[in-house]
């Protein structure tokens, strides 16, 4: 297996120079509802999928803007050539390049870079996780009163989505909750042990292959939402330290249920408290 994520982290590198060199001067298209795109996402895969291609020509590819192509080889890249698009295409300076492998269907090699840090997070499967070269651990943090964790929203469908729902409890019981937007860095951040847990409806599979892997190598868990192994074309994923995943199930669980321990607090008589 030796080699993937050598490759994959130049080729990552190269594409977050392109990004870098777009911030802050190029415009955004709409591709759907409020779903941004601009130039830079198309340069980015252009170039990480002609590397990919040249350095494994037998294998297929999946790439957010459409640039991929099927192979029956077994082994098939996810590409986000730029997570965080709507960050991007505003200067929040929140985005990077995730690109994971899968081979028959396990995934075994991923890494997300983030150019404006300069941090390469890598992972081959069962040789641990990495942050610019150092092994990186998921948090000891065993409660999640004690947990900061993190959540995203899709730019699609939004009308239909009910993590609000999620967010408002999930926001009571832990130390809070952050929605930086960029859902690979969520992930590398569950690895590195920024952050203790992260989960969303509706993501694809570009946005999760990558980090799911990480946070794997790191020693923290992904499932769904349920607790059930977790699907790349699922409607929901949980990337956690492995401590609080049976709580952070169990919490889950009720918010299904719609056993709804915090309600949300009526606007006006909210206000009109002292
Ligand atoms: C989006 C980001 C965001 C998440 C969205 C994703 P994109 O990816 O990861 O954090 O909330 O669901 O679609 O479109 O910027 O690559
Ligand atoms: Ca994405
Ligand atoms: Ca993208």
């Amino acid at each position: 297996m030796a080699g993937y994520i050598d490759i994959a982290s130049e080729i990552a590198r190269e594409a977050g120079a392109i990004q870098m060199s777009y911030l802050n001067r190029v415009a955004y298209e709409i591709k759907g509802e409020q779903d941004l795109v601009t130039e830079a996402d198309r340069a980015s895969e252009r170039l990480i999928c002609d590397r990919l291609r040249t350095s494994f020509p037998s294998h297929g590819i999946v790439a957010e803007e459409g640039g991929g192509h099927v192979s029956s080889s077994g082994y098939r890249w996810f590409v986000d050539p730029l997570d965080g698009t709507t960050n991007f295409a505003h200067g929040f300076p929140v985005f990077n390049v995730s690109i994971g492998l899968e081979k028959d269907g396990e995934l075994i090699a991923g890494v997300i870079f983030d150019p404006t840090r300069n941090e390469m997070f890598a992972a081959e499967k069962g040789s641990g996780a990495h942050l610019n070269n150092r092994p990186i651990k998921a948090s000891a943090a065993k409660t999640l009163r004690t947990s900061l964790v993190s959540t995203g929203f899709p730019s699609t469908k939004r009308s239909q989505n009910v993590n609000i729902h999620f967010y408002y409890q999930l926001s009571m019981i832990s130390h809070g909750i952050r929605r930086a937007g960029a859902a690979a860095l969520d992930f590398a951040y569950v690895a590195c042990g920024r952050l203790e847990a992260f989960w969303e409806f509706k993501l694809n599979p570009w946005d999760m292959a990558a980090g799911i892997l990480i946070v794997r190598e790191a020693g923290g868990t992904c499932s769904d939402m349920y607790g059930q192994p977790v699907d790349l074309y699922g409607p929901h994923v949980v990337a956690d330290n492995s401590h609080i995943h049976t709580e952070l199930m169990k919490t889950f669980a009720d918010i299904f249920d719609g056993k709804v321990v915090y309600p949300l607090p009526d606007v006006k008589s909210a206000l009109s408290q002292p």
